[in-house]
């Protein structure tokens, strides 16, 4: 069997070949008229891009079928075979180890990439591409629109710190080591990956917010410019942000319908570490990691495994987004239950879990659920016998704040109203927190409840900077709490609570 590697050119007799005549040669992929004439009568013709020549014979046509159809014959006129594949080399030769690095092969006779895949389930078809260590061994992903004859355009995955030679095959043949790089592949024609060609991400911040927070990451950045600009960036790296992404959606760089960066800089002139910052765009709700793209040789971001935070769900993650409720009414209802109740918010997703709703602690059953409406039905509830002053509810923490005060003794704060001086409050949607002001003297206490994502003992550490008490209610009632923890300096150890069993999904 004798191989058209690329660029045969074969005469089709016939009758009716028109704009719309497609030619189809046994398992070839491509065939194209040369000439694409108005439609006519006699030869024509075509350049047939791979597949092999024992099928020439049987080879059916496709025909203007408003024209009369004629059986064509067609005849091999002039077959160039290239032999003669090679690697010449590669670049980049360093590059960045979490994948999505652009890497390009320059050799001859590699497959035309951009042909129409008639046999998609044949694997031996086209180029490829396979970087190979001494212990392991990935894939490069063919990029088809920018290969052709000479070259080869792939996008690598994650790979750990190695060395790593190419390998190509071409229509299920392997390029023989002797030609890769002439014999010197494991020199000239490999790929290092390097922990110093690879974008970090070492903090993130907030790690929870609503679909469409502004996240803001730091780490080795390496470049201050984003998309198509072919600008420099001012440490003077020749490398460009392409894209970010949260989970499986863009996270957008720049403000809407505007060319203005969120925030992307070096921390100085010639650092390769800094910030950038992105709005998330979809509206799930759940779980998700952040990464962004760099092109050049550097790629995909890496992030540090601190930054990983396990869900109730037991998965890791970066990034947590959650519904927010913005009203409800009626507020009163029936003890008895029946009442339909409308609960107004934000991002009622159900991808991952159907909506719960709880009102008192009971399940009120759900009627409908739109992205920004939910009803449903309250249960029965008992009449409250006063002895339940606090209620579970959505998530976050109360933070109370009195400014320009400093007990010596903190059970005092367990004595200050909302009415003593300097009062102010606000809800936070997550810990730890930080609260950036630094020279200044006040006292805040932190309110919420509880709910443990599993059974099982749990020891609660307590880390804070100065005087700090933990206080720990066994029941849902705020006067049961006992204190489990405290500090009197800051010594870097965290103080932590004894041993306490809590059960799965109680505040
Ligand atoms: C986030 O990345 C970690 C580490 O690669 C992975 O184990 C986890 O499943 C990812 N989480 C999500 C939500 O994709
Ligand atoms: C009220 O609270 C106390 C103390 O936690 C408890 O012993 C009592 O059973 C509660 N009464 C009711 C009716 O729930
Ligand atoms: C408390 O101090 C903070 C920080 O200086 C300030 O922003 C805030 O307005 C103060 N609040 C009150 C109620 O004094
Ligand atoms: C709360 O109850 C659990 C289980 O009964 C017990 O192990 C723990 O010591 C209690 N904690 C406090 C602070 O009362």
């Amino acid at each position: 069997m004798r191989r058209w590697i690329c660029g045969t050119l074969l005469t089709v007799s016939g009758l009716g070949f028109g704009e719309d005549t497609m030619v189809t040669v046994g398992s070839v992929l491509d065939v194209r008229f040369d000439k694409l004439g108005p439609p006519r009568a006699g030869s024509q013709s075509v350049t047939v891009w791979g597949g092999d020549m024992s099928q020439t014979a049987s080879s059916p046509f496709n025909y203007d079928e408003s024209l009369t159809p004629l059986i064509a014959t067609m005849s091999p006129e002039k077959t160039t075979v290239i032999d003669a594949q090679r690697i010449d080399s590669v670049s980049p030769r360093w590059g960045g180890m979490n994948g999505a690095m652009r890497f390009t092969i320059k050799g001859d006779g590699f497959a035309q990439e951009r042909q129409f895949q008639l046999n998609p389930t044949n694997n031996d078809f086209g180029n490829r591409v396979t970087l190979v260590s001494a212990t392991l061994s990935f894939p490069c992903d063919v990029e088809r629109d920018s290969t052709h004859g000479r070259q080869i355009m792939c996008y690598t995955r994650a790979m750990p710190e190695d060395t790593y030679l190419v390998h190509v095959s071409v229509d299920g043949v392997p390029i023989p080591d002797n030609k890769v790089c002439r014999g010197w592949g494991i020199w000239d024609c490999s790929l290092y990956t390097r922990w110093w060609q690879t974008p970090t991400i070492q903090s993130i911040s907030p790690t929870t917010g609503p679909p469409g927070t502004v996240v803001t990451i730091t780490g080795r950045i390496f470049t201050d410019v984003y998309g198509s600009n072919t600008a420099t960036s001012t440490n003077g790296i020749n490398s460009r942000f392409l894209r970010a992404y949260m989970g499986g959606m863009p996270c957008e760089l720049l403000k809407p319908d505007s060319d203005e960066l969120y925030r992307l800089h070096l921390d100085s002139e010639h650092s390769w570490w800094g910030y950038m910052s992105c709005r998330m765009t979809g509206t799930y709700v759940g779980h998700h990691n952040l990464s962004y793209i760099l092109d050049a040789d550097y790629g995909r971001s890496l992030p540090d495994k601190n930054l990983f935070r396990i869900s109730a769900g037991n998965k890791l993650s970066m990034f947590q987004t959650y519904a927010e409720v913005t009203g409800v009414s009626p507020s009163e209802g029936s003890v008895l239950g029946g009442t339909l109740v409308t609960i107004q918010g934000r991002f009622f997703d159900e991808t991952d879990h159907p909506a719960v709703v709880l009102v008192g602690g009971k399940p009120c059953r759900v009627q409908s659920l739109s992205d920004d409406i939910i009803t449903c039905i309250t249960p029965k509830q008992p009449m409250e016998t006063g002895n339940v002053t606090a209620y579970p509810g959505g998530r976050g923490w109360v933070r109370q704040v009195w400014n320009a005060t400093w007990p010596w003794d903190l059970s005092v704060i367990l004595t200050y109203t909302t009415s003593k001086d300097g009062y102010w409050s606000e809800w936070r949607d997550s810990l730890p927190y930080s609260s950036g002001f630094q020279d200044q003297t006040y006292c805040s206490r932190l309110r919420g409840f509880l709910v443990a994502p599993t059974s099982g003992d749990y020891t609660l550490y307590l880390k804070c900077d100065g005087l700090c008490d933990l206080y720990f209610s066994n029941s849902t009632r705020p006067e049961d709490k006992v204190k489990i923890a405290f500090q009197t300096h800051y010594w870097g150890i965290p103080p932590k609570s004894e041993v306490m069993a809590l059960e799965k999904g109680k505040a």
